[in-house]
This record gives C-alpha cells, structure tokens and sequence, in this order.
C-alpha cells in the first residue's frame, strides 16, 4: 500500500527533484498534492488525502499554529531546507516540526523521514516533539541573596522546572491571590520563580503587581513561539524581572486579546519556561470548555486551549475554591471536570478565604468533611480570609510577604510553596503562653 503524501516546497529550485526523489524511494510513497501555498496545504490536509507532508522553511506563513493544525489533522510534517541552512533548520524545529531533511539527501533518506515521521506520529497519536538545545540565561541573572536561604539547590537549565497550574472554577475564588502569593514565597526561598499570566478572560497579574502600562510579555513570547523565533534568551526578555528571584509574564489585560494566547504557541513557552525557572507558577482562566464540542470549525483557535493546554503540561495543577457553599460546590464539581479533562494530572487542593461566616461552626473541619467526603480529596490547604492585608496588597502593587509578613493567610501558602518544591522549612517557634 502507497503512504499518500504532500509537498509544499513552493519557491524552492528543487522542488520538482525533490518530488521524483520521493516517488523513486522503494518506501511506497506517493506525492498526491504539490500545494501551492500554506493555505493549500491546509485546505488539502484537512480533506484527509494525505498522511506526511514535506514543507519547506521558506513556505510563506509558515507558523506554530499551521504546523499545530496539520498535525492535529494526523498529518506527520517533515521540513526540508537548502544543503547547509542551519537557521532554516532551527526555524523548523521551533515552529515544531522535529524531522527536518536537506533537500539534496539521498531519496531513500527523504522517504525514510517521511516514513518515520508517520509511524511515530502514530504511535504518539501525533508528531514528535524537537529538542531545544538552548542556554539557561538565569545564569547572567544578578545573584542577589535570597531572603531567607532554606537549603534548596534549584534544578535550572535542565528543562525539569516544575509547572504549577493555579486554576480554579468560576465567582474569583481567588487564583491570582494563590499564584501571586505561592510565586512570591517561592522566590524568597530563593527559587528562580516565573509568575505567568494566562487567564483568557482579561489577567490582572501586571496590575496586582504594580505594573503599569506593561506590554503584556506572554502575548509577545506567544507571538514569537508562533513565529518560531522564540528561545529561551528570548522568553527570559520577554519576562520582567520584579524581585531578585521572581521574573513575570504578564498577560492580556482585555479579554477579547484572548487569541493571542494560542495553545500551540503556549506549549512552547511552557517547556522553554521549565528550563528557565525552578518554579514556573501560571494563573489561569477559569472555564475548561472544551470550543470544540460546540463549534463547527475544528481547527479554530480555541478560547479556552490556553487554559487546557496549560493543566495538560503541568507538573502539578493547583485547585482552587471559594470556602463558602456555593464556591465549595463549584469546586467539588470542577474537580471532576478537572479529572475529566485531564485525567493524570496531580491535583491540590486549596480552599481560600476560610472564616466562620458562611460556613459556621468548625469551618475548617467542615471544608475538609465536605471534600474528603464528595470529592475524595484528603489534602486540603486552607487559607484564611484577611481582607485588610490582601487590600494594602493590592493598593501597593505589592506582595503579601512585603507588605503584611505576618498575615495569617500568608503562612498556609507559604508552607504550601514549601511542600510543593520538596523544601523543608525550619521548624516554625511556638509562641509562649504567658
Ligand atoms: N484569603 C483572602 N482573604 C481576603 N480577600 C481575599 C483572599 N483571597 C483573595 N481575596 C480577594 O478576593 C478578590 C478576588 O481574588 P482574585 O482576584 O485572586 O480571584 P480570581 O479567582 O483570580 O478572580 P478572577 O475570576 O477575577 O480571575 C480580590 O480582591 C482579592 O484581594
Ligand atoms: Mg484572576
């Protein structure tokens, strides 16, 4: 059987050697479509009529998202570039393509690419990811002493960065708090700490923090990862740097920007982001709709990609909740959709602005009842409701560390950070009693 095949090597002087060189191959393969332009190539792609396409670095418009669509369509990519155009080449592998050929390689070389390239895609269920070999800028960084050296020796530059996810369900329980909160105390144990804004619903992280008038530096770091020009030198720029140990990825302050945050790009931008940081700490949107379901267009950008994207790659995915019944209610069954959406995933726990009000009685033991028992979650960090120190927070564009160190809502995150980096922190001293 014949394994149909696209070229899209339009421009190229050899293009047409390139076509015979596969059709000469002993591998079977057949060029069914010499596409023209991208939007050929995808238009052909999406019809089914073929399994690998052959494209080549020069194809205009040639991004992430087009290489994201062809492979989700189940078509395996394999770029080609002139004999000895090492940029070409890195380009492709960028944009995510991992097998990229020079067009003068033997023809069985090319039909080999070609081959693998489809099995692997089908063996994954999709195409394999490239290797970025690239260098950790932490290193340039200025070493200011951390606030309060607790021992950890952060892994940086190894891609093996934690990814913290801090979702939570609809009515603001409180994800920006946590992120910017679990971000700052890890910064002060001095991991190199990236706080990224991802919420596609309009993110205020720039703004808690006092950042005004910031570009926001996910949009552009996406925009690169699109373009495939985005390294990890890169990211490190497009990240600012607000305390010794703590960069920022600010995010889309209006919600309709949300198509900036594309799901293809934003994978890059997290695995480059896990050889810059220790602790990559992202605040996310809320919904985890998946379009799709309730759009014709398959291939459209997704609202809510981002977000899914995100708690796919994510090490550990931080919940969320509000600590009254309608918040708890809405966590019990997010978590559910949680586990849905991505089944494998590690899940804590927190359960924000716990006092006695709504809940009454033992508030705590009630919060832990209630989620041990409907949504078999045994862990739970709770966190007080401080109102006056999150509000000084805030009119700062400052940390809770900096600004209320002794907020009783601060100590739960902060053990919590802790125990999220394996860090063990020194024994807290018991107040006498007088
Ligand atoms: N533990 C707490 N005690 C008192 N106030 C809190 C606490 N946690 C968060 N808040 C306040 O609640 C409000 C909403 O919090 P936040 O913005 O973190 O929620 P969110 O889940 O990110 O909401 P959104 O849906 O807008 O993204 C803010 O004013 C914040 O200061
Ligand atoms: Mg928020």
């Amino acid at each position: 059987m014949s394994l149909p095949v696209l070229t899209a090597v339009t421009g190229a002087r050899w293009e047409s050697d390139l076509v015979s060189a596969l059709e000469r191959s002993s591998l079977g393969l057949d060029v069914v479509r010499r596409c023209v332009d991208l939007p050929d190539l995808l238009a052909t792609a999406q019809s089914g009529q073929a399994r690998a396409v052959l494209l080549s670095a020069d194809l205009r418009r040639l991004d992430r998202e087009a290489v994201a669509r062809l492979i989700a369509g189940g078509v395996a990519v394999v770029g080609v570039v002139s004999p000895g155009d090492t940029e070409g080449e890195e380009r492709l592998h960028r944009i995510g393509i991992a097998k990229v050929v020079p067009a003068d390689a033997p023809a069985d070389v090319l039909a080999g690419a070609v081959a693998e390239s489809v099995e692997i895609a089908h063996a994954h269920g999709r195409a394999p990811e490239p290797d970025f070999a690239v260098s950790n800028p932490w290193g340039a960084m200025p070493s200011l002493p951390p606030m309060q050296d607790v021992g950890v020796t952060p892994e940086t530059g190894t891609g093996t960065g934690q990814l913290l996810a801090v979702w939570g369900p609809a009515g603001a329980p409180g994800r920006t708090t946590v992120a910017l909160t679990l971000a700052t105390e890890l910064s002060t144990f001095g991991v190199p700490t990236l706080l990224a804004d991802a919420d596609v619903y309009g993110g205020v992280v720039a703004q808690a923090l006092g950042l005004l008038d910031e570009a926001p530096g996910l949009a552009a770091a996406c925009r690169s990862a699109n373009s495939g020009s985005l390294d990890l030198a890169g990211l490190a720029r497009h990240a600012r740097q607000v305390l010794p140990r703590l960069r920022v990825l600010t995010g889309i302050q209006r919600a309709d920007r949300w198509p900036e945050l594309r799901a293809s790009a934003l994978e890059q931008v997290w695995d480059l982001a896990r050889q810059l940081a220790a602790a990559t700490v992202v605040d996310c949107g809320f919904c985890l709709e998946q379009d799709e379901e309730i759009s014709f267009d398959t291939a459209a950008p997704r609202r809510n990609g981002a977000t899914l994207t995100t708690i796919e790659r994510a090490t550990t995915v931080i919940a969320v909740g509000a600590a009254d019944p309608i918040g708890l209610q809405r966590l019990i069954r997010g978590l559910e959709e949680l586990r849905e959406a991505v089944p494998g995933v590690a899940v804590r726990v927190v359960v924000n602005s716990v006092r006695k009000g709504p809940v009454g009685g033992d508030a705590e033991g009630q919060i832990r009842d209630a989620l041990r028992r409907y949504a078999g979650v045994d862990a739970v960090v709770c966190v007080p409701y401080d109102r006056f120190s999150f509000d000084t927070a805030i009119a700062q564009g400052r940390s809770l560390a900096e600004v209320a160190p002794k907020s009783p809502a601060r100590l739960p995150l902060r053990n919590f950070a802790a125990d999220l980096m394996g860090i063990t922190l020194p024994r807290q001293r018991r107040r006498k009693k007088a």
